[in-house]
């Protein structure tokens, strides 16, 4: 078989025997594809992509993990990037670029009390850039000693080690270590698994085991915490009530600055263009990633305020004063050139406002399958962004095991519906199925991808 792309006829029997025999593929046992062929994808336009064998499938995660927002095929971020390339592709980002400059500034505007906007590439690395600021205030302001910084039983934050030590997923950090010192763990607010039984102010004791760890290192030694608004591939958690108020009056009280981990939710995923800005939070660091640009380039940003930024030039005369960091990449031009576009059509099309209205019409048809189904314990999520936790007996909220919904999905799969599910996160709670489509997605998507799940639990359930 041969594809046309631009002047070169492509043998697509090469591509995957050269994919096959020479690409090492992201969380993938490779065992398989030595007696089968890997996936290649080939071509993708609006949620439909397709793959090597000619095969389509709807795509109900954007590109397999939360990133292609404004969905595939948008000649205009590509122009956009091309002739960005043409006049100026990169240079250090100690120097400022055109489309770096108006990005941030159409960022900001996006989001009240926050200033400043460092570039950087990825999710992991923007997490990085954030607790580099926290260690680094802390050595400038008091002899290092305020640096530790809290993370939560179940998020993630990233690949790197630095990352990964601020991560609470046991079995993503399993064979990794040892991991940095100066991370410390507080415990989930996932109500449906709640710790303290059936309690009437769940939020409010799952936030105050904040303070509690903080009491614990001592509160002069915690610079920062680090959440995901809502929980990603932790099993989609959305946040109980009161929790956010809470984490944000205790992070107050002793001094101790919000980092909101934005990679997922960010840029209009939740029907919000940012998860905390459903919550009131008011953050020290924001950082995100995935739908910056909906990965036509590579673009991370991490965004403080200006009282943040002002503390690193205080003293202009100090040489070691000053943010010391670099990002090679973080001077692509492209990258902003991409992440503009992918704002304007967001704006332009209204897909915030769609993922909203979207995300309540799936979550409504998602209850209804849960009617349905006993499996489904629970449905949660906001926006286009929905977690389906399975259960073997809702009573007692025993989770299924792993090969269950790696089962569902291969059947939505079959069916031509790519869905996801968390994956050697955790040891016993491996048993969400997540969905997160491009926020243009229409009812009529929607109605295809909920009929997937309705027959593959159906099969699966049956046998
Ligand atoms: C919440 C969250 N933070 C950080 C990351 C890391 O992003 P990246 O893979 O771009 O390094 C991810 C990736 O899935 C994520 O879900």
């Amino acid at each position: 078989m041969t594809f046309d792309d631009h002047s070169d006829d492509i043998d697509i029997d090469d591509v995957i025997a050269s994919d096959q025999a020479h690409v090492w593929h992201h969380l993938t046992q490779h065992k398989p594809f030595e007696t089968a062929n890997p996936p290649v994808m080939v071509s993708g336009e609006g949620l439909r992509i397709t793959d090597a064998n000619g095969k389509e499938f709807l795509d109900a995660v954007s590109g397999g993990v939360w990133t292609v927002n404004v969905g595939y095929g948008r000649e205009r971020i590509a122009d956009a990037v091309r002739d960005q390339l043409v006049k100026m592709c990169y240079f250090a980002n100690s120097a400022g670029n055109i489309p770096g400059a108006m990005f941030a500034k159409k960022l900001i505007e996006k989001m009240p009390g926050m200033s400043r906007v460092y570039f950087s590439n990825s999710g992991s690395e923007a997490n990085e850039k954030a607790y580099k600021m926290v260690r680094q205030l802390a050595a400038i302001e008091n002899d290092g000693v305020k640096h530790k910084i809290i993370y939560r039983d179940r998020d993630y934050h990233g690949t790197t080690i630095g990352a990964l030590s601020s991560t609470g997923q046991f079995q993503r950090k399993a064979q990794y270590g040892p991991f940095a010192p100066g991370f410390v763990e507080m415990p989930h607010c996932l109500e449906y698994r709640s710790q303290y039984g059936d309690v009437n102010d769940y939020g409010e004791r799952a936030a105050r085991e904040l303070e509690k760890v903080i009491l614990q290192e001592g509160a002069e030694t915690v610079g920062a915490v680090v959440l995901e608004p809502i929980t990603a591939g932790g099993g989609v958690i959305t946040p109980p009530e009161g929790y956010w108020e809470t984490i944000q009056q205790i992070c107050k009280q002793y001094n101790v600055l919000l980092h909101i981990d934005e990679v997922v939710c960010g840029v209009g995923r939740t029907g919000k263009w940012f998860g905390y800005q459903h919550y009131g939070i008011k953050p020290d660091f924001v950082t995100m990633a995935k739908g910056v640009a909906s990965g036509y380039a590579a673009i991370s940003c991490t965004v403080t305020t200006e009282d943040i930024f002002d503390r690193f030039k205080a003293d202009a005369s100090d040489p070691m004063g000053y943010f010391r960091d670099i990002s090679t990449f973080g001077g692509c031009a492209g990258g902003p050139a991409a992440a503009l576009e992918n704002m304007r059509i967001i704006e332009e099309e209204n897909l915030v406002e769609n993922a909203a209205t979207m995300g309540v019409y799936l979550l409504d048809k998602l209850r209804d399958l849960q009617q349905k189904h006993q499996i489904i314990g629970q449905v949660r999520g906001k926006g286009l962004f929905v977690g389906l936790e399975l259960v073997k007996d809702r009573a007692s909220k025993e989770p299924v095991e792993e090969a269950i919904p790696a089962a569902i999905a291969a059947d939505c799969m079959q069916q031509g519906v790519i869905i996801g599910r968390t994956n050697r996160s955790f040891e016993s709670h491996n048993n969400t199925l997540c969905l997160s489509p491009a926020l243009i997605c229409t009812e009529s998507d929607l109605d295809e991808i909920v009929t997937a799940i309705d027959n593959a639990i159906t099969r699966v359930t049956a046998s």
